[in-house]
């Protein structure tokens, strides 16, 4: 992308203008426009799914997000936020007709979105072309942060490979000979497979079938069928929210619960043990993510705690993905002393930041994805149980495939 696409301009590019009429009656006069600039509200974008299966991965991002900032008396380096909210129904073909309306009809300062990697990816259009900050808090989308990876992109959660792979490196490690995978047929379950399916056949494991079916689709029973016949040693999947609580009471009604053992990219068990007969459904079951409930570290207790008492909810991988957006949000700002407008200044420092998360802390590789460790859980009554970590500082898909403009 081109440095000119950037919203750079601001107060830095005033003050070069001031110097070159070289008075200082024009500065004068110029000035009382930055105290008022400095008063407005930053202006959030929310693109987020408020419907659907992803929904409440949705809420619990805004949530997270929202408490971070009040955490910092609802205003960062000066100045309060103000939110505009879209449902992006995780819905792809709309999604670049949404990212417009947030970034050029409501004039947005950065945009923060989104759950689906279809949907990201239009959104990815927009922001590479209008040169607007965005931070994704959830979607995965590889290209994100390889092939498509701009300077104004940040990503706070993780790239799809990047929670598939630890899982055939755990099941590699441990001998596993084959394995079924399964998962919805688009971007993030096609790349969370690859990734699993990277490490195992690195650690000899084969591959038996590669199951799909159509994303939000939750009639599983063909495919449990398909599964029993196979018999394979492993079955890997790649699902989450609504679709996900289903899929694990199926599996258990099923009978395969037990039988066939089930491992996934740790969303699978992420925020639905709450969900009635979802947690005896999941019991025993690993996967592999960059968070557990039972982290024990003083930043994770207090986070938990305080979104307990303010929603009345657990919080999930999603809140504290949401949370740390607006951390890094947040160190842009300050570092600008709240002049949004100074992109360049603001990216700078989000590239520099260190993170001190819920997850443990961790910093922004050169293609702007976490660098972080990824955890292996077991499902323990309702919590994730931190039993290992089964890959350290994992950089994957690696940053090298981003060349940044
Ligand atoms: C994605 O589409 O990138 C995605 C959606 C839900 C998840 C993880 C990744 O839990």
């Amino acid at each position: 992308m081109k440095e000119g696409n950037f919203r750079s301009g601001g107060r830095r590019k005033f003050l070069q203008d001031a110097a070159v009429l070289g008075s200082a009656a024009a500065l004068g006069a110029l000035a009382p426009a930055i105290v008022r600039a400095q008063a407005q509200k930053v202006k959030v974008g929310l693109m987020l799914p408020y419907s659907g299966t992803y929904a409440q991965l949705g809420i619990a991002i805004e949530n997270g997000f929202r408490m971070a900032i009040e955490e910092s008396g609802g205003k960062i380096a000066g100045r309060e936020i103000e939110y505009v909210k879209l449902d992006d129904e995780s819905n792809p073909a709309k999604a670049t007709d949404n990212a417009n309306k947030l970034v050029t009809g409501d004039k947005v300062d950065v945009l923060v979105g989104t759950v689906h990697s279809g949907v990201q990816a239009g959104i990815i259009k927009i922001v590479r072309e209008t040169g607007v900050l965005h931070i994704s808090p959830n979607a995965g989308l590889n290209a994100m942060t390889t092939t498509l990876c701009a300077p104004n992109m940040f990503r706070t959660s993780f790239a799809n490979g990047q929670v598939g792979y630890p899982m055939g490196k755990v099941l590699a490690e441990r001998r596993v000979k084959n394995a079924v995978t399964l998962t919805w047929k688009y971007a993030a379950g096609e790349e969370s497979v690859n990734g699993f399916k990277d490490a195992f056949a690195k650690g000899g494991g084969k591959i038996v079938r590669d199951l799909t079916l159509p994303f939000p689709n939750v009639e599983f029973q063909s495919l449990l069928t398909e599964i029993a016949s196979l018999k394979p040693d492993a079955v890997y999947v790649f699902f989450a929210g609504g679709g996900a609580a289903k899929f694990l009471r199926d599996y258990q009604a099923a009978g395969l619960k037990g039988k066939i053992p089930l491992y996934g990219a740790g969303f699978l068990t992420d925020g639905v043990l709450e969900v009635p007969g979802v947690a005896a459904a999941a019991e025993g079951i690993e996967t592999t993510l960059h968070y557990g409930e039972g982290i024990e570290t003083a930043k994770n207790q207090a986070f938990r705690l305080s979104y307990a008492k303010t929603y009345k909810l657990q919080p999930d991988v999603y809140a504290v993905q949401g949370y740390d957006a607006a951390v890094l949000l947040a160190a842009g700002l300050k570092a600008v002393k709240g002049d949004v407008a100074n992109t360049k200044g603001m990216i700078a420092a989000m590239e520099k930041a260190e993170i001190d998360s819920p997850r443990g802390r961790w910093r922004m590789s050169k293609a702007h994805n976490p660098v972080q460790d990824l955890y292996l859980r077991k499902v323990v009554g309702t919590e994730n149980k931190v039993i290992g970590v089964a890959a350290k500082a994992l950089d994957y898909p690696p940053a090298s495939l981003c060349k940044m403009a």
